[in-house]
């Protein structure tokens, strides 16, 4: 089969995706739609996905990795996303843990890894990436408009999304080749160097703890360590974390 699929509409890239990696389709096979009906988002929300203003996409990948892994290429891809996002607009967007990039503290993209897994191996993995390019204030729906923006709000002109989705790709096959090469290492120094939560006072709230603190850094697997105010030092694997 082909190794991009350019769709007018569809529910959700993400499904196109997995159907595609689920018949073999290979590493490196792009799923991108002008919209999407059911767009979806982390901690089973909704994305917002209107036509022809944003990049809403989905890449299949292939890495030969152990599940409790998975995490690293989370930020990885958060880090190549963040990197052309600077590169092409000059907009600087900041990535905040696990992998949203704000932009002057409003979201602006979202990311969305979904891995299926056998004997604690990834079979593949799917990476969605959600990009607000080119929306106005008004394209928002009521409750987006104070934590959501585009990078045309912020930068103040159209950006072209076929500029933009190239660089990506660029930038995603560099990180991953890196990763293969020299490991963790080099990527969580560049999350942290394009982190915009690092440094900020963040609160994490879960079913059985609520940790609060100042955000210090990444651990070596890709948690984000957090100082507490009595001193303490905790880290947090999952879930969402505000920053306050
Ligand atoms: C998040 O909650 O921040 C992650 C949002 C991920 C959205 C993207 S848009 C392309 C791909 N298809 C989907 O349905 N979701 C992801």
């Amino acid at each position: 089969g082909s190794r991009l699929h350019l769709l007018e509409s569809t529910s959700s890239t993400q499904i196109e995706a997995i159907k595609l990696a689920e018949e073999g389709a290979e590493a490196g096979t792009l799923v991108i739609s002008d919209m999407q009906t059911n767009g979806r988002g982390r901690l089973g929300r909704n994305w917002f996905s209107p036509a022809g203003k944003g990049i809403w996409m989905s890449l299949v990948l292939r890495p030969e990795l152990p599940v409790r892994f998975m995490p690293q290429l989370t930020l990885l891809t958060g880090v190549a996303v963040c990197s052309a996002i600077r590169k092409v607009t000059g907009v600087e967007a900041g990535l905040k843990w696990p992998n949203d990039i704000l932009v002057n503290g409003r979201k602006v993209c979202g990311i969305l890894l979904e891995a299926a897994t056998e004997d604690n191996k990834v079979r593949y993995c799917i990476a969605g990436i959600g990009i607000d390019v080119n929306l106005s204030e008004l394209d928002y729906p009521e409750d987006l408009r104070s934590i959501a923006t585009s990078l045309k709000i912020e930068s103040g002109t159209s950006v072209s999304r076929s500029r933009l989705i190239g660089e990506v790709m660029n930038q995603l096959e560099a990180r991953y080749l890196q990763y293969e090469n020299e490991g963790f290492a080099p990527i969580l120094k560049e999350w942290e160097a394009l982190s915009a939560s690092i440094g900020k006072q963040v609160r994490s709230v879960t079913l059985n703890q609520v940790i609060e603190g100042t955000a210090i850094g990444l651990s070596d697997s890709g948690g984000l360590m957090v100082l507490t105010e009595e001193g303490k030092n905790s880290t947090i694997f999952s879930g969402e974390v505000e920053i306050i």
